[in-house]
């Protein structure tokens, strides 16, 4: 039995957006708020109300529409930052303020220019009067890891004693090492008088890329309160990731043994996604949990092992988090086994024969582009298997075109055994390049319709071609796939007049006579 709870506590509105360039709009401010409470987050910053207008009216807004969660807005220990907060949380059901002043001889010295004295008789006062708004208030000793310990015990105990609920200790620099860290947690919770009248919580940056294992050192030493945001994004190098936070406490139930989340792991990954296109921040491939290679399993060795089962190299599943169908892409190293199997699950029922000409073709392809996704395997097979007679077909094509430069198209085209050669101008080289094919096949039907889309996604995709040619009263549609998007066209104009020329000769002659 789990018996207690880690509440989460959201910053990515506040310290996230202090990322530079996050810059996020108060209506997506709105739509990320709502997103973490579908997420299951204890606790939002939803801002710093006095820091600007829009951050007052983002902090008032999350508070009068966000349902669930306890919306918090940040105040120095100064009574106008703390009435501003105050004002802004006003309407909220559940509202926190959390009030900080740095505790460092560094920052003291340099940053406050105050004696300890003085910070201490401000922490008293800040929290004091943020009673008289709500009774729920935090404190945040700024830079509390190059803190001394005797002056953070003191401090501390006394804001307990003026009402602080919620004990922060912030690694701002992001400097100390998770055994540091938890050490620290236990010794606050060990000498602070009152202590256990307060919830302890984590507050790390990630500096020297600790800030998910410090969180966790502190969890492992007291702490029920972890601060962080989606993708890690914060000021500098970040914030504590909060997917990873949870996929560690929810992965590792041996080592958590007595905590739970709140947190609703399916919703992880969509709010990573919103996180992302709303701050522009792209989350790199290979971040764990949310990137796009998370779950993607790339070796032979290691496809081989997932399908056998997929606890092998598979230490949670992508559906947790909410990614649903398959993400295994397969590439270059994939084996035989894993294309084979990728086509059974397409809905592909293949013969030896057919799997041994779609894996030349997919490592062909793999050999060309980083990942091949299912959309490019269906292309694959879907071009391999089907039974067109091959009336024409390309043998050899060169196409030039750039700026300043007139189009120009040569193809060598086989046909019942025959060899044509023919070369064309055109407006753009796909138009070239049909001219060409006209040229040397001897047949120019109506082009109905042409369009080309990227199968995949990158610049190395897949582009599929689709032509539709009119012959008489028939149209036949061809589908050409390539990396090469001009290749791409004209194999699916080949395939399209193959078709027209397999279709039934007198079908076709009656319909063409029809028209004449
Ligand atoms: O990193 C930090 O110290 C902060 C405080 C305002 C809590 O973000
Ligand atoms: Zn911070």
């Amino acid at each position: 039995m789990k018996n207690d709870r880690i509440l989460i506590f959201d910053t990515t509105l506040r310290d996230g957006e202090q990322a530079p360039g996050a810059a996020l709009t108060i209506s997506e401010k709105l739509e990320i708020a709502q997103q973490l409470a579908k997420l299951g987050v204890d606790i939002i910053e939803a801002g710093f109300p006095v820091s600007s207008p829009a951050q007052f009216e983002a902090t008032r807004l999350c508070a009068e529409s966000i349902q669930g969660p306890v919306i918090c807005g940040l105040a120095r220990a100064n009574a106008k930052d703390i009435e501003a907060a105050g004002k802004a949380l006003a309407v909220a059901p559940k509202r926190r303020i959390h009030t900080f002043i740095a505790t460092s001889p560094i920052h003291m010295k340099h940053k406050l220019k105050k004696q300890p004295a003085e910070v201490l008789k401000m922490a008293v006062e800040a929290v004091g009067f943020a009673r008289s708004f709500t009774d729920d208030v935090e404190f945040s000793p700024e830079d509390a890891c190059r803190s001394e310990i005797p002056f953070l015990c003191e401090i501390l105990a006394a804001v307990i004693e003026a009402g602080a609920t919620t004990l922060n200790i912030p690694d701002t620099v992001g400097y100390v090492l998770p055994y540091e860290y938890g050490r620290i947690i236990a010794e606050l919770k060990e000498k602070v008088r009152g202590a256990e009248k307060a919830i302890f919580s984590t507050h790390c940056h990630n500096d020297l890329g600790m800030a998910v294992a410090n969180s966790l050192a502190g969890v492992r030493n007291g702490a029920r309160q972890v601060e962080c945001t989606v993708n890690g994004i914060g000021e500098r190098a970040g914030n504590a990731a909060m997917e990873e936070i949870i996929m560690a406490i929810h992965t590792r139930p041996d080592f958590f043994k007595d905590v739970q989340t709140n947190i609703k792991t399916t919703e992880i990954f969509r709010t990573s996604q919103l996180v992302s296109r709303r701050t522009g921040f792209v989350v790199q491939r290979n971040k764990a949990i949310v990137g796009a290679n998370a779950f993607a399993h790339e070796s032979g060795i290691h496809v081989d092992g997932i399908l056998k089962e997929r606890s092998t190299y598979e230490i949670m599943t992508p559906e947790t988090i909410g990614l649903t169908g398959s993400r295994m892409v397969l590439g270059r190293h994939s084996g035989r086994a894993g294309f084979a199997d990728r086509c059974k699950s397409l809905g592909f029922e293949l013969s030896k024969d057919e799997i041994d000409a779609g894996y030349a073709k997919f490592t062909a392809i793999a050999d060309k582009k980083k990942e091949v996704f299912d959309e490019d395997i269906s292309a694959i097979i879907n071009d391999e298997i089907r039974v067109v007679a091959q009336v024409f077909s390309l043998e050899y094509m060169h196409v030039s075109s750039g700026t300043g430069t007139l189009p120009t198209a040569s193809v060598k085209i086989r046909t019942k055994g025959e060899i044509k050669l023919a070369a064309a101008f055109g407006d753009g080289p796909v138009d070239a390049a049909y001219e060409a094919i006209r040229q040397a096949t001897g047949v120019s039907p109506q082009i109905e319709d042409y369009a080309i889309r990227a199968i995949t996604a990158g610049t190395d995709a897949q582009g599929e071609a689709t032509v539709r040619i009119r012959n008489g009263k028939r149209s036949f549609l061809g589908r050409g796939v390539s990396t090469d998007i001009i290749e791409a066209s004209a194999k699916a104009f080949i395939d399209a007049l193959n078709r027209m020329a397999g279709a039934e000769p007198t079908e076709r002659h009656a319909e063409t006579k029809a028209e004449l």
